[in-house]
């Protein structure tokens, strides 16, 4: 494979929020571990970050949330007992996160924000490291394979590739926009030059219908940019206001627009299409579900 499109050893995974939208399950369960059908959004995160060839998951956890960081540890009881009773297929399911990925846990001991998290991982990377990947655990965007393009379009532009979703007008006020121009690009993907973000702008004020999303590909230098800002929205120190620095310092980041789907794992109205999806294509459960959802629809009159 081509050397570029390994670049990424290290991909942050920040987890350490506090799931407000998901209560009362986070009250116990970090929203990272509720399962969709029956595998963890944070395996199906160390599933991608694997298949990108990312060997270190730099996972940033609370000081209570420490639960995440199990799903990676070996359970030599249950092993040792399935083994025996010859279920090979759940064995397998219970290796399989611990066999993806080498998790290192990044303790953030108040959530200061998105910026602050993903600094904080600075610490576990090597020194020739000079780009790394985010992936948000809540975000998952489909299909995958979306950080190989945007690898492509940083070897050929240079600098930090953000993932964008188009979306209708009437929804952008629920998302970092993207201002826009067009890139100095002739490639096979959809890719902007970024001059600026605004976060949740009123619909009237959005500068374009590009969208953030939960992935990311940035070089080195948002360390350094994450050093500088100061508490943002919130009080939080926010990713957006580090790349938007990085953008003014005149570092070149770039949009890729994936075409596909994306489903919210942080709150139950994206939760639970995301379940409904897999569990429909999932061939053990798929052709039952479909009869079970048709009798819902019309019982509910859909
Ligand atoms: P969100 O704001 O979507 O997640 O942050 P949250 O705070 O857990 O959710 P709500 O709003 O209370 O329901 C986006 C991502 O950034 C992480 C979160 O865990 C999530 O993956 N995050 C956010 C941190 O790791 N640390 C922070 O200080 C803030």
């Amino acid at each position: 494979m081509t050397d570029f499109l390994r670049a990424v050893k290290t991909v942050i995974v920040p987890a350490a929020g506090l799931g407000t939208r998901f209560l009362p399950a986070t009250k116990t369960v970090p929203k990272e571990l509720l399962p969709v059908v029956d595998t963890p959004g944070i395996e199906l995160i160390a599933q991608e970050a694997a298949a990108l060839g990312a060997t270190r998951l730099a996972i940033i956890t609370a000081p209570n949330k420490q639960e995440v960081l199990e799903h990676f540890k070996p359970c030599p009881e249950l092993e040792e007992t399935l083994a025996s009773r010859g279920k090979e297929e759940q064995l397998r399911k219970v290796r399989r996160a611990g066999s993806l990925i080498s998790p290192v846990a990044v303790e953030q001991e108040k959530p200061l924000g998105l910026g602050h998290a993903v600094g904080l991982a600075e610490a576990v990377l090597d020194e020739d490291e000079d780009v790394v990947a985010v992936m948000l655990p809540d975000d998952l965007v489909l299909p995958t394979g979306v950080l190989e393009k945007m690898l492509e379009v940083r070897n050929e532009l240079g600098g930090s590739v953000l993932c964008a979703f188009d979306v209708p007008e009437d929804e952008t006020y629920n998302y970092g926009v993207f201002d826009i121009e067009e890139a100095e690009y002739q490639g096979p993907h959809h890719v902007k030059k970024v001059r600026g973000m605004v976060e949740k702008p009123s619909v009237e004020d959005a500068p374009s219908t590009f969208v953030a999303t939960g992935r990311y590909l940035l070089d080195r230098a948002i360390f350094d940019a994450l050093r500088q800002i100061t508490p943002g929205a919130g009080g939080e120190l926010q990713l957006t206001d580090a790349i938007s620095l990085l953008i003014e310092q005149g570092h070149p980041v770039h949009i890729v627009v994936h075409e596909g789907k994306r489903h919210d794992l942080g709150n139950p109205g994206g939760y639970i299409p995301a379940v409904v999806d897999f569990g429909l294509a999932d061939p053990v459960y798929g052709p039952h579900l479909k009869k079970v959802l048709r009798a819902i629809l019309e019982e509910h009159g859909a």
